[in-house]
């Protein structure tokens, strides 16, 4: 259906629109391959699963994920196999490695997809930056993409609860004719609350932008920049960490969900509400450039190119680790993890 959000109009399709009935209808005759699991890999397998698809996982043997798998359900020779051997058996292969494992796999899954088949993706990534990738899929196939805005944990659990994370969906390349039915089908049976339509350039750069600015990078930027400041003021840690990040997460983040910013503005208290609408701009005004130079590093590549040249690297876990030991020891988040064993519900 069109649906106006402001005053643009735009595609959505939302389970009463696509039933799920419907969508096992349209997979009735599909073998769902899903290729990796990670941390997508396991919410959509295990959500297609309970929701009565036909689904097989290919994953590498001898590793921690392959055992984890097993301890879902999944069965080695029946329901798991090896990534090439699942790749033969799916009429849709559901590309779930790292975006690196995908670059290194690609060759093997090429192999298998025979005309009719279709290749899904959870992010525009591979195709998009194709001749970083080497990711060009064969035209016979159908090239459909479905991204759930969210982690794979909580696609798992917001299903488990009987809700569902909302998803983008794309289509490539219709090769069968059938592309656009399959897609629906797979985001309604994965679980998501409804589906946004998008293509596969505009989910990655979108994608990209969006964690490396407001959910993840710029958000923990400016954690740190109010932190310091009220350190370097002589408020203990516990209060700067209350007052950065904790009040946030906690209480009026919840709010901003159900409400959006406008009533939590009208339901703070008088002293809050003029601060808040006298400072948004001035904070919008000095991150602006920051988030263009963002875009920009995004549209011209250099981020795709930047995450293809580390997450390939033999050492990338270590580093990783490094660079993320230096978040978790920082005095901001020692605090925090001290504030959140304080939690109530945590004792
Ligand atoms: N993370 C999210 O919640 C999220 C959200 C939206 C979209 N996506 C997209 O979903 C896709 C999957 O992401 P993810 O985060 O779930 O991936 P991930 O957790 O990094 O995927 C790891 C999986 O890839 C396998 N793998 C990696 N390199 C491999 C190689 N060289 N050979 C064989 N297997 C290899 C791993 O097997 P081992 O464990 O054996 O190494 C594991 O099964 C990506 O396109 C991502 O952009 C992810």
């Amino acid at each position: 259906m069109k649906l106006k959000f402001g005053n643009v109009e735009e595609n959505v399709v939302t389970r009463d629109e696509f039933p799920l009935d419907k969508a096992r209808e349209v997979l009735k005759d599909e073998v769902i391959a899903v290729i990796g699991y990670g941390v997508q890999g396991p919410g959509q397998a295990l959500n297609l699963k309970d929701n009565g698809f036909n689904v097989i996982v290919g994953q590498r043997s001898g590793s921690k994920t392959w055992d984890k798998a097993i301890a879902d359900g999944w069965v080695p020779g029946e329901t798991l196999f090896e990534i090439e051997e699942a790749c033969e058996k799916g009429t849709i292969l559901q590309f779930l490695l790292s975006d690196a494992g995908q670059i290194a796999l690609w060759p093997t899954v090429k192999k298998h997809l025979t005309p009719g088949k279709a290749l899904y993706f959870s992010h525009g990534f591979g195709v998009t930056y194709k001749e970083k990738t080497g990711i060009i899929p064969p035209a016979d196939v159908d090239v459909i993409l479905v991204a759930p805005k969210g982690s794979g944990t909580s696609l798992r659990r917001m299903f488990v609860e009987g809700r569902g994370l909302n998803s983008s969906y794309a289509i490539y390349q219709d090769a069968t004719g059938k592309a656009k039915d399959r897609v629906v089908a797979l985001g309604i049976g994965v679980g998501s609350g409804y589906l946004f339509e998008t293509d596969f350039y505009r989910e990655v750069t979108s994608d990209l932008t969006g964690e490396r600015g407001t959910l993840m990078g710029a958000i923990q930027g400016i954690f740190a920049a109010q932190y310091e400041v009220l350190r370097a003021n002589g408020h203990t840690p516990s209060e700067a960490f209350n007052e950065t990040v904790e009040e946030l997460t906690q209480s009026l983040m919840p709010l901003v969900a159900e409400n959006g910013m406008d009533w939590m503005y009208a339901n703070c208290s008088t002293t809050a509400q003029r601060g808040a609408l006298d400072w948004w701009k001035p904070f919008r005004d000095a991150t602006k450039p920051v988030f263009e130079a963002l875009y920009d590093s995004v549209k011209t590549g250099k981020e795709a190119q930047k995450s293809i040249d580390s997450n390939s690297k033999s050492d990338y876990r270590e580093k990783l680790e490094a660079e993320l030991k230096e978040l978790r020891e920082s005095e901001m988040w020692q605090a925090g993890a001290v504030v959140r064993q304080l939690r109530p519900e945590n004792n």
